[in-house]
């Protein structure tokens, strides 16, 4: 997808959350720490568009799916949707265009309210937009959902503890799409599913996408699993964005150092070649986002660091297909 010729449907600039932790001081004038968990991202995502956001676990993927939807507070930055800031929006405002903009989560089970039925789930959305809507019309919507996610609809009335993982993420999805959004932001939705469900799950999402034009914002651990779906992925590392590219140059080229690290680690289906790659190993530890390094946030783990990571801090430059964040980078 030539990303350009989209229309522009969410514009993220300079989005940072920090949390507050307290201090675990006694003393009276302890300040509480701050936990950068997202800090500084800027991206563009365009209608139709599947954006992969992948990085290791707590570079602040989920915080930024939270910050987008409004689940969390953006301590800066704006958050565009529409030619509007959401961060500026509270109220029935902001409820209104959440219709628009729905979210999936990674534990399926954990995320249905158990003493709810299937059917009570996937309409609570709908009930809670469209009031005015009888109970008919809601139950032939939310039936018509289930068909299309692939739940047969006379399970309408059993409850979520009585469904495999890979159905109860069929309900979600279709809890997510009952209101027909624009984008559904979706956090790791198949890393908690046998492998042989994750494709299934994720060739739904990619029908159900073309089918409504819905854009998705889709979180994963797997480099692979982002392969399949994404037109563009963005690499996270300790709440910063380190690399944005069309699916096709990030896997052929990548750039920053971390991300050719991610690469080397997924395997290759042609055997003599998955042999004789190098994988390149990540030294020490991820830093804690409560202290992360001066400079680049990365240059602790980097092999091609230099003094001057330490002392300036990159910025994502280059264009919407390809752009990095590294001092040694010019794209
Ligand atoms: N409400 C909160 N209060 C304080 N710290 C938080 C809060 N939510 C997240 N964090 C911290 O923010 C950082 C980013 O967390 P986040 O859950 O966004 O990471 P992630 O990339 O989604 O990780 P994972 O891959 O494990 O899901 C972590 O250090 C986490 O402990
Ligand atoms: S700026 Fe320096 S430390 Fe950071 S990724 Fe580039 S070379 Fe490595
Ligand atoms: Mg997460």
């Amino acid at each position: 997808m030539n990303a350009v010729e989209k229309k522009l449907l969410l514009d993220i600039k300079d989005l940072k959350v920090h949390f507050n932790i307290a201090s675990k001081s006694l003393l009276p004038w302890a300040k509480p720490a701050v936990l950068k968990a997202v800090d500084g991202v800027n991206i563009k995502l365009y209608e139709g568009e599947t954006l992969g956001v992948v990085g290791e676990s707590g570079c602040g993927k989920s915080t930024f799916a939270r910050a987008v939807i409004g689940l969390v507070q953006a301590t800066e930055g704006e958050v565009v949707w529409l030619g509007q800031d959401l961060t500026k929006l509270g109220g029935n405002d902001l409820r209104e265009k959440r219709k628009e903009i729905q979210m999936i989560f990674q534990d399926p089970l954990a995320s249905l309210n158990p003493r709810m039925t299937v059917g009570d789930i996937i309409a609570e959305p709908l009930k809670t937009f469209y009031p005015e809507l009888s109970k008919d019309e809601v139950k032939a919507q939310v039936q018509a959902m289930m068909t299309r996610v692939g739940l047969l609809p006379n399970v309408i009335n059993r409850y979520p503890h009585e469904f495999s993982g890979g159905q109860c993420q069929r309900i979600g999805i279709a809890r997510a799409l009952i209101l027909k959004p624009k984008l559904v932001i979706c956090d790791e939705p198949v890393s908690a599913l046998d492998v042989s469900i994750q494709a299934q799950v994720v060739n739904l999402l990619k029908e159900l996408q073309q089918e409504m034009g819905l854009s998705l914002i889709f979180i994963a651990h797997d480099l692979s699993v982002v392969k399949h779906i994404s037109d563009r992925v963005l690499v996270m590392y300790l709440g910063n964005a380190v690399e944005l590219a069309e699916g096709k140059s990030l896997f052929s080229d990548p750039q920053h150092p971390y991300t050719r690290a991610l690469m080397s680690a997924v395997p290759i289906p042609d055997p003599i070649k998955e042999r004789n790659k190098k994988i390149q190993m990540l030294e020490g530890e991820l830093p804690s986002p409560m202290n992360p390094p001066s400079g680049c946030v990365f240059r602790t783990r980097c092999p091609q660091a230099t003094e001057t990571c330490a002392q300036k801090r990159p910025t994502l430059l280059g264009s919407d297909a390809h752009a990095v964040s590294c001092l040694q980078v010019h794209l």
